[in-house]
């Protein structure tokens, strides 16, 4: 009996903790994640999240809170059981919270046309036995009723907002549960590649998770960038068709910088910043110690901002504008002591837009 249940526990731990299993059935998926944020989420993968961690007064105490969302399962990052296994949020002030589902092996998710269905493998056979055919995995049950898998809000245990200990508001994500479009269309577009190896589907969710780290060449169409002549000069539009601030981490500047070709000068003209600064006491702090915000000028959901320049254009003149971002603030750069990381301190163009003047 003692060892029945040994087993029986181990095998749960095996499985609760063992992601390489999801590999030898949903391989793309797998190979997709790897290379995702979520895969990278802890202080030992992520530098940014490791250099705040580092700061953090609860750090002494070795108190990791971030875990919550950082790390859920006890494991090293956000992994396949972190959103498969939520069964629902629960709706807090300072967070929300994921309650996750205690039954092992039964994984929910979405899929068009099976919203009623629970699938508990079946194997099934046609034609007198000739031709076999299965319905489910072999491996777990899977549930697609539940509602949080269709309208986004599976991802908002974890991002929807955050209070610190003087319950300040220091991040937000606006959801818009919509059917039609989510954070899920948005951020996991369907792309080429079959979900599963036993069952051959054209496309699946992708499972990079495009954003600032990663694969923002995916979200660039969510973004527009216009033109305009004006009375007294020009004017850019950048519009964002996101229904959340254009970026929401308050580490992030987002930066408009515009030049002007005429002949064979290039000039550059005023560089527009975007960001959402936290402080105290009038200066600018890290996020747990603030009650304030100092300036918020980032590009809201939904927003078109017209930004005007008074340079008149004359007729052959080129105009190229570029948004882009820093994934970290360069006056927290020295703070953070993230001077030699390259890739998270220099400016990521997101959007182009260049203009021919003619007339
Ligand atoms: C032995 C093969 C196998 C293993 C191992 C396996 N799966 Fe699956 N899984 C499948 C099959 C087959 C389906 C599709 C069932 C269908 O469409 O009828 C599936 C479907 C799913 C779905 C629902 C997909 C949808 O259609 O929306 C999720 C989520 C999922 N698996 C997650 C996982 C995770 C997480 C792991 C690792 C813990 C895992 N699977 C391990 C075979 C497997
Ligand atoms: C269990 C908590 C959790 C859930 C659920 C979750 N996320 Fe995340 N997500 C995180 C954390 C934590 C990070 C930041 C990781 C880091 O610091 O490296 C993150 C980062 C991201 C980023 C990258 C942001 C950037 O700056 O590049 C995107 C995009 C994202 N998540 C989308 C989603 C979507 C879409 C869903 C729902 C399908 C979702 N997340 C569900 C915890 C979660
Ligand atoms: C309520 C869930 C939650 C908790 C708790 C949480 N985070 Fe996060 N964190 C997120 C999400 C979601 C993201 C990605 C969102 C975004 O980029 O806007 C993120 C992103 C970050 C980033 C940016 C990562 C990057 O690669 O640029 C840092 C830094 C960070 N968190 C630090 C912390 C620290 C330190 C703690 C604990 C003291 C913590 N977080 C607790 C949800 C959480
Ligand atoms: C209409 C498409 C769209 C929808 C819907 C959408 N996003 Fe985004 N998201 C974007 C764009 C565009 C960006 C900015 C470009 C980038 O990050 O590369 C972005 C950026 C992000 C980032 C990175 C922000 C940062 O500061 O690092 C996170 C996290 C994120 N989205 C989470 C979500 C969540 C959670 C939802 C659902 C509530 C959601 N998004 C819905 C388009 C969308
Ligand atoms: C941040 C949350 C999150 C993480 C982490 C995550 N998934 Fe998913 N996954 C989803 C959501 C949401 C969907 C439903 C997408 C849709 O609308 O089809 C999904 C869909 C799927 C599907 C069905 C794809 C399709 O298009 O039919 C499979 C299979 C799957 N996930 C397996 C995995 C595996 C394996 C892992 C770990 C390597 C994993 N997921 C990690 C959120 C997540």
């Amino acid at each position: 009996m003692k060892s029945i249940i040994f087993v029986y526990i181990l095998t749960i731990t095996l499985f609760a903790n063992n992601t390489k299993l999801c590999k030898t059935c949903h391989p793309i998926i797998y190979s997709e994640f790897q290379n995702s944020i979520h895969k990278k989420s802890s202080p030992k993968l992520d530098k940014v999240h490791n250099a705040v961690w580092s700061l953090h007064p609860l750090k002494k105490k070795d108190d990791y809170k971030c875990a919550k969302c950082h790390t859920p399962n006890g494991e090293e990052n956000v992994n396949c059981f972190s959103c498969h296994t939520i069964k629902n949020i629960e709706k807090h002030q300072k967070t929300n919270t994921n309650i996750y589902e205690k039954k092992p092996k039964l994984f929910y998710s979405a899929q068009k046309g099976s919203e009623d269905k629970k699938l508990t493998y079946k194997k099934t056979s046609k034609f007198f036995g000739l031709i076999e055919d299965s319905e489910g995995s072999p491996y777990h049950d899977i549930d697609y009723t539940n509602k949080i898998f269709y309208d986004g809000s599976v991802c908002m245990g974890c991002h929807s907002h955050k209070q610190n200990s003087h319950k300040f508001t220091v991040c937000k994500t606006a959801s818009s549960n919509e059917k039609k479009q989510n954070c899920i269309t948005c951020h996991m577009p369907k792309v080429k590649g079959s979900a599963t190896t036993i069952r051959q589907s054209a496309t699946h969710a992708f499972h990079g998770f495009s954003g600032v780290i990663n694969h923002h060449d995916k979200l660039k169409k969510y973004i527009e960038l216009s033109y305009k002549k004006e009375a007294d000069g020009f004017s850019i539009t950048i519009k964002n068709k996101a229904p959340h601030d254009l970026l929401t981490h308050p580490l992030r500047v987002v930066k408009l910088i515009t030049k002007l070709k005429r002949g064979t000068t290039t000039t550059e003209l005023k560089t527009h910043t975007f960001v959402k600064i936290l402080g105290k006491d009038n200066k600018p702090s890290m996020p747990w110690m603030a009650d304030m915000i100092l300036k918020n000028n980032m590009i809201k959901a939904k927003e078109s901002r017209v930004i005007k320049f008074t340079q008149k254009l004359q007729k052959g003149d080129e105009i190229e504008a570029t948004l882009g971002f820093f994934v970290v603030n360069p006056k927290a750069v020295k703070k953070l002591k993230l001077e030699n990381e390259k890739e998270l301190t220099k400016f990521t163009p997101l959007k182009r837009l260049h203009i021919n003047i003619s007339e």
